[in-house]
């Protein structure tokens, strides 16, 4: 099977899992049009190419987050990878690694932290979902600090969790029920559930370890979703400040004014991001609120940005506008659901090749060089769906 884009991956991922496991990672909130609007918003931008240029050596590398990186992105933090592959967190941070990039760890991850700092010792974020019983989070941080994580990412587009309609089209539930339904989705699935599903229901560890939850995954999620602290507001960054000596990172600024907040109270970065389209259906892309909010980020500030990464063009775009990186969240999935360590590691070469012929395309051989003027001005319209591929029902 040739895999020639992320897009091939995301096939290839489909075919293997389940549909429940295929719709969670794929599928975003309600009619999906922020989801879409991630890609249609990186179609919208036009290069503005420089031609005679010699483009012999390109580089990509840079920092990101305070630490060099072999280009400008890091592995983002997803919950429940354990449904797509078997120590799935340990797998993606070490492919994270091996291309020269952090590895983001979800709150929701179904390994613990000191099992994925045992497996590499790359540059390691924690993202952090606060809980209404404040001692979870503080113990996370506790641990992430013993195990020598850098950055903490803490999220805040998800108060409640989104509008998912597919939850409901395909039976998956949380906490998980091994409905007939889903049994049976699983039974024409047999490489998933000899590779997967026969290991067990996958485990939200990393949560039940600092909550002291001794029931499976359903208690666990149900706690989670259960507990999540609704009240959490900006005085509270002082709070964290007290618990994490390293960088604070807020994920999920969608307007400039928020940005503008969060600089305020003088956190070290934002993820500009609306979850991939899994929370606010009609929320605003990153991507387009990007320039804004870097015009206006303290010269010391980390300005990074998430949604639809599926190419390197989109990578260039991003950096382009101001971004000092992005965040990938299906790309690698897709490739870790396909194969493993090497499918997500093939994603992560493909985005890394393809920018550096997008640099070498427009006339930039340094990324850190390159601005808004290898952009165009105005906006294009692609007549044709701009999803990576029509999300077939
Ligand atoms: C996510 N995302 C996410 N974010 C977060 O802060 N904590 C989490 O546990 C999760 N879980 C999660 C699961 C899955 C399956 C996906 C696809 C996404 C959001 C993620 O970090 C990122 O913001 C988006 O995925 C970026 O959009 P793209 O790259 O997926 O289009």
């Amino acid at each position: 099977m040739i895999h020639a884009s992320v897009a091939d991956y995301r096939d290839a991922a489909r075919r293997r899992l389940p549909e429940f496991a295929f719709r969670y990672l794929e599928g975003g909130a309600e009619d999906e049009v922020t989801m879409r609007r991630n890609r249609a918003a990186f179609s919208g931008i036009t290069f503005a190419p420089r031609v005679m240029v010699d483009v012999t050596n390109v580089s990509t590398r840079t920092t990101l987050g305070g630490r060099p990186a072999a280009w400008p992105a890091v592995v983002g933090p997803t919950g429940l990878n354990g449904i797509y592959w078997w120590r799935a967190e340990e797998t993606l941070a070490q492919a994270a690694h091996a291309a020269g990039l952090p590895f983001a760890l979800s709150t929701a991850s179904t390994s613990l932290m000191e099992d994925v700092r045992g497996a590499t010792d790359g540059d390691l974020w924690l993202q952090l979902y606060v809980q209404r019983n404040r001692a979870i989070a503080e113990d996370m941080m506790a641990r992430a600090k013993a195990c020598g994580f850098s950055t903490l990412l803490l999220t805040v587009d998800t108060p409640v969790t989104g509008q998912r309609d597919h939850y409901a089209r395909t039976g998956f539930t949380l906490p998980l029920k091994w409905t007939p339904r889903l049994l049976c989705d699983i039974a024409i699935y047999p490489r998933w559930t000899a590779e997967v599903g026969i290991r067990g229901v996958p485990q939200l560890v990393n949560l039940a370890e600092s909550a002291r939850l001794e029931g499976g995954i359903e208690e666990q999620a149900a706690a989670m979703n259960r507990q999540m602290e609704t009240a959490l507001q900006w005085r509270d960054v002082a709070w964290l400040r007290r618990h994490w000596p390293g960088k604070i990172f807020i994920k999920g600024i969608q307007t400039a004014s928020d940005a503008r907040i969060a600089f305020a109270h003088e956190v070290d970065g934002v993820v500009l991001s609306n979850h991939g389209g899994r929370q606010l259906d009609g929320a605003p892309s990153a991507i387009e609120i990007l320039a804004e909010v870097a015009a206006l980020a303290p010269a010391h500030a980390h300005v990074i940005v998430d949604g639809g990464v599926r190419r390197g063009s989109d990578i260039a775009k991003a950096v382009a506008l101001g971004a000092e990186g992005v965040l990938l969240g299906r790309a690698p999935l897709y490739g870790l659901a396909a194969a493993g360590f090497e499918g997500a590691s093939d994603v992560l070469s493909m985005l890394r090749r393809e920018l550096e012929i997008c640099m070498s395309l427009v006339g930039c051989t340094d990324i850190e060089a390159l601005d808004a003027g290898y952009l165009a001005r105005g906006e294009w319209t692609d007549s044709r769906a701009p999803i990576i591929r029509e999300t077939e029902s």
